[in-house]
């Protein structure tokens, strides 16, 4: 029987820092800490919305994040200069194992999906940039539940949209907070937890499996099935 491989986008297929060089140019020494401001005001701006049932889509909340880390970091930027980078959020590159790892995943034993916070039309630009589009049988967006990740609703927007059991389908995420959404939701769950720094919330949900790279995937979810 087929595995569903729900595949994180922002984060986990896609580097969300990925504008550094860029960034540099612009600001200096301030390019990675406004990076990580502008990721981490983009995802609370999500929680939030979502709590609030207050929704604009990610592509906004990417928008005033960008905004709030300027002025934290007291970086003047020109709106055109503004514009340029969030047109350049639209293509971020993929990770250096996202290829490889999706060449990895098997089509007789995977099935792939891309399952994002972001719209449907930006994932697809980004999938479309890294040249990965192919790999995916299709693409979930939480945009058409007017609510973002970790919502349970969105996962089980997933489980409906792609037919799997729940048991055989598989959240694929860098971000814990989504690991531990899926997890809470009856999906299993990979972290893929690139660097030693990566911290895991300690809370009472843990991930079925860690790998270091997506390389790593296919073959450890098959090994799960072996000894399980
Ligand atoms: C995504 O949904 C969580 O940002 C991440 O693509």
């Amino acid at each position: 029987m087929t595995i569903t491989l729900a595949f994180d986008v922002y984060g986990t297929l896609i580097n969300t820092h990925g504008l550094l060089q860029q960034l540099q140019t612009l600001v200096g020494d301030k390019a990675q800490p406004l990076s990580v401001s502008w990721r981490e005001k983009q995802l609370e701006y999500s929680f939030r919305r979502g709590l609030m049932s207050n929704y604009l889509p990610f592509t906004e909340c990417t928008r005033s994040a960008l905004e709030y880390a300027c002025q934290l970091h007291k970086v003047e930027l020109s709106d055109e200069q503004k514009q340029e980078l969030l047109n350049l959020y639209g293509k971020l590159p993929a990770f250096d194992d996202t290829l490889t790892g999706l060449q990895q995943s098997d089509p007789q034993q995977f099935n792939c999906f891309a399952f994002s916070n972001g719209t449907e039309a930006a994932v697809r630009g980004l999938l479309e940039h890294a040249g990965i589009t192919s790999f995916f049988k299709d693409v979930v967006s939480v945009d058409d539940l007017k609510t973002f990740k970790p919502n349970p609703a969105t996962y089980d927007y997933f489980m409906q949209r792609s037919q799997g059991d729940r048991d055989r389908s598989w959240l694929i995420s860098s971000n814990p907070f989504d690991v531990i959404g899926a997890r809470s939701s009856g999906m299993r769950a990979v972290w893929v937890q690139r660097t030693p720094e990566a911290i895991f919330d300690d809370w009472e949900v843990e991930p079925d499996l860690i790998v270091t790279s997506l390389e790593q995937i296919g073959d450890q979810i098959l090994d799960y099935y072996t000894d399980n």
